[in-house]
């Protein structure tokens, strides 16, 4: 069979209407029709498909397939955030701080979702009193977000207090020593671009060091200094601390809480009076203040803390196992601590410490602690080899002690066990 090129059959198509055209003119004009049509419909699909053009260029002048995964990765990566579902894990590890969590969540839905090319996803700034939690907010914060510790970009800012103290996160000049490395600022964007920039307690860090963060935030981008290459910033949570003015904040905490953005500007203002500067204050995205902890929620937290400290040691707190009586005088001491439970947690651990180690040292699995007049002690409650099977239940153990001092229970395996602290 002859293969005809498309201009020989045009030829021929040419030929076979002037032939029918002749024999049947009739006929003739219902070919020219036909072909008119035909012609028309293609012109009509070939405007029809210039949006597909578009990507035969992309066929012929890139690797069209390998640019379509990284573009459905990027979309994957603006991603949604099941806000309620972040607000409930932060609730369930930060006491007290319920109006900040739900503040902070619902924005950040709203800013994921509304990801913008060339801007930092959020740039918050958290301040408050000390020991409040803003720290562990942030931390927390990244690990639900991104779910890895290295998608955490810590900084204790108070290391930056000398005007030039940020070459080191942001890279050195050439020909100064330490040029031949990145930043760690820099580095850790480059490498983990999606992440929680955490920059603890910003005030204490210099105001030039301040200044440099404002190309971060403004224009999504930091630049090394040792090679002039640009880092994105665009992926990035930028969490600022501070503690300054935590008196004032207080008051306005009780006055506006409820009206975030009234909130918001007003804790604004205030960080301009403790001499933040109005560029840096004007490129942050949102603000939200701590509330000091008051009443049972510094107990809720200072339990939680004996909790991580006895498990620093490897033991296990049986449920019910912090005496009250601890808890109940830690909060006689609140004026003395103020609110941080920083201090307070520290002042417990040394009052344990001792008692948890000899416990551990017995080869304690579980303890309770008890108070005892003036001191702490840790009692064992079971040992790694089992051999506490029969242990009395804390509750029981308690009623028999109403009358006497503690004892130890005469099971086989707890001789031995209380550790007292004097
Ligand atoms: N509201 C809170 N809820 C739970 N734990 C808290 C809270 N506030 C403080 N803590 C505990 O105390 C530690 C110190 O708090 P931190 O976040 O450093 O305070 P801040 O940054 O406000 O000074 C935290 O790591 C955490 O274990
Ligand atoms: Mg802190």
């Amino acid at each position: 069979m002859i293969m005809a090129s498309p201009w020989s059959f045009r030829f021929f198509l040419i030929f076979l209407f002037l032939f029918v055209g002749k024999a049947l003119p009739q006929l003739g004009w219902i070919m020219i029709g036909i072909a008119a049509t035909i012609v028309f419909i293609k012109a009509a699909y070939k405007m029809e498909r210039l949006p597909g053009r578009i990507m035969d260029i992309l066929d012929r002048l890139t690797n069209k397939s390998a640019l379509e995964k990284k573009y459905s990765d990027q979309q994957r990566e603006t991603k949604q955030i099941d806000h309620k579902q972040l607000a409930d894990y932060l609730k369930s590890k930060l006491i007290g701080q319920d109006s900040v969590i739900d503040s902070v969540t619902q924005q950040l839905r709203r800013r994921f979702a509304a990801k913008r090319p060339g801007k930092p996803i959020a740039v918050f700034c958290l301040a408050g009193p000390p020991g409040v939690g803003k720290t562990y907010f942030a931390k927390l914060l990244a690990k639900k977000l991104y779910g890895e510790k290295d998608n955490l970009l810590f900084y204790d800012m108070s290391l930056y207090s000398q005007p030039h103290a940020a070459s080191s996160m942001f890279g050195q000049a050439k020909g100064y020593v330490g040029s031949n490395t990145y930043g760690s600022l820099t580095a850790g964007l480059r490498d983990f671009p999606n992440s929680v920039v955490l920059l603890d307690e910003f005030e204490k860090a210099h105001p030039e060091v301040h200044k440099r963060f404002l190309t971060a935030w403004n224009d999504g981008f930091i630049t090394e200094v040792s090679d002039g290459s640009h880092i994105p910033t665009d992926g990035a949570v930028s969490i600022l601390t501070t503690n300054a003015a935590s008196k004032s904040l207080d008051s306005l905490t009780r006055r506006y809480e409820g009206d975030q953005r009234k909130f918001s500007d007003m804790i604004k203002n205030v960080l301009k009076e403790a001499d933040f500067a109005p560029e840096v204050l004007s490129r942050i995205d949102d603000y939200f203040a701590f509330k000091p902890l008051k009443g049972l929620d510094i107990a809720r937290v200072v339990a939680l803390e004996i909790e991580s400290i006895v498990h620093q040691y490897d033991l296990k707190l049986i449920e019910g196992g912090i005496d009250s009586q601890i808890l109940a005088d830690v909060l006689k001491e609140e004026e003395k601590y103020g609110s941080g439970v920083r201090e307070m947690a520290r002042a417990i651990e040394n009052k344990i410490a001792d008692s948890v180690i000899e416990a551990k040292n017995s080869n304690a699995k579980e303890i309770s602690l008890r108070f005892d007049g003036d001191s702490i002690i840790a009692f064992i409650e079971s040992y790694h080899n089992g051999a506490n099977t029969d242990a009395p239940h804390l509750n029981d153990r308690l009623q028999s002690q109403a009358n006497s001092s503690i004892k130890k229970p005469d099971s086989a395996g707890i001789s031995g066990a209380k550790a007292k602290l004097s």
